[in-house]
């Protein structure tokens, strides 16, 4: 990925700082997007120390003018954008007949509205290059079910046919867009869920443990690397065996 330009949204923390991490130790320039800037400015630096090319800008993935500034300003530094990395995410957990709006637009608004406006801001620099890598972060969730989400549930299958369409409309121009579907990862996210709700999780997973935030990582550099060249509009589920 040596002189590749990648764009990871939710960077700070979690999967999308494996991301960042795994996509520079192939060689990427990284631009990491998040809002909690303490984290994020500790993810840059540590690229930083390795020698990466690395930044960070406190982006918020659903207000699309910003968005597109900041790909207006990757581009004017960097000179182009090869990987997008659609990783931010949030829960606001609850059961159907008590959710209230507020916890409903939350979750669709970052998970699946921040995905579009994403995916606009880098398709035109992306199409005029005649190059992209595009990968979006989904969930088992959407693909499953699972009570207690219907918010993130319906978000992630939303990514699911936005990326879909988003193949369809981009592979002319030679972008592929993906998506990763991850089961149960050890990060603050599942660490926020109560553990005997973990611990219940984990027989019906066929590896019988929660996966680490690396472990997705490297299946998202692969969707972004050349070897999958002629990979496009799927979905790659990380989960253990817990949905098969
Ligand atoms: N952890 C899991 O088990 C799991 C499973 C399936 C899918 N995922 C998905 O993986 C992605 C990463 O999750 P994680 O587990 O690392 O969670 P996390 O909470 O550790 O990290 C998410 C990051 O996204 C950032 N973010 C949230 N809203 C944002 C916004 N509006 N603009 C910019 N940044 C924003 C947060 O600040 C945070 O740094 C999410 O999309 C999540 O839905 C996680």
């Amino acid at each position: 990925m040596k002189g590749r330009v990648a764009i990871v949204t939710g960077a700070a923390r979690g999967i999308g700082r494996e991301i960042c991490l795994k996509l520079a130790g192939r060689g990427a320039d990284i631009v990491g997007v998040d809002l909690l800037e303490e984290e994020l400015a500790q993810t840059v630096k540590e690229l930083k120390d390795k020698g990466i090319k690395a930044t960070g800008k406190s982006t918020n993935v659903t207000d699309a003018g910003a968005m597109k500034e900041m790909v207006k300003g990757v581009v004017e530094k960097f000179g182009k954008v090869d990987i997008m990395v659609n990783n931010a995410g949030i829960t606001r957990d609850g059961l159907l007949l008590t959710m209230d709006e507020k916890q409903w637009d939350q979750v669709i608004n970052v998970n699946l509205k921040g995905v579009f406006i994403g995916i606009q801001a880098v398709s035109r620099p992306m199409m005029r290059a005649k190059y992209g890598r595009i990968v979006n972060m989904a969930s088992v969730s959407g693909v499953m079910g699972n009570p207690g989400q219907a918010n993130y549930a319906a978000s992630k299958a939303g990514v699911i046919g936005l990326t879909k369409t988003a193949a369809k409309e981009l592979g002319r121009k030679n972008i592929t867009v993906n998506a990763v579907a991850p089961g149960f990862i050890d990060t603050e996210m599942t660490r926020a869920l109560p553990e005997r709700l973990t611990e219940a999780v984990k027989p019906l997973i066929a590896l019988r443990r929660l996966g680490e935030a690396e472990e997705v990582a490297s299946v998202v550099a692969f969707l972004a690397s050349d070897e999958a060249s002629y990979i496009t509009g799927q979905v790659l589920i990380v989960d253990g065996g817990l949905r098969m």
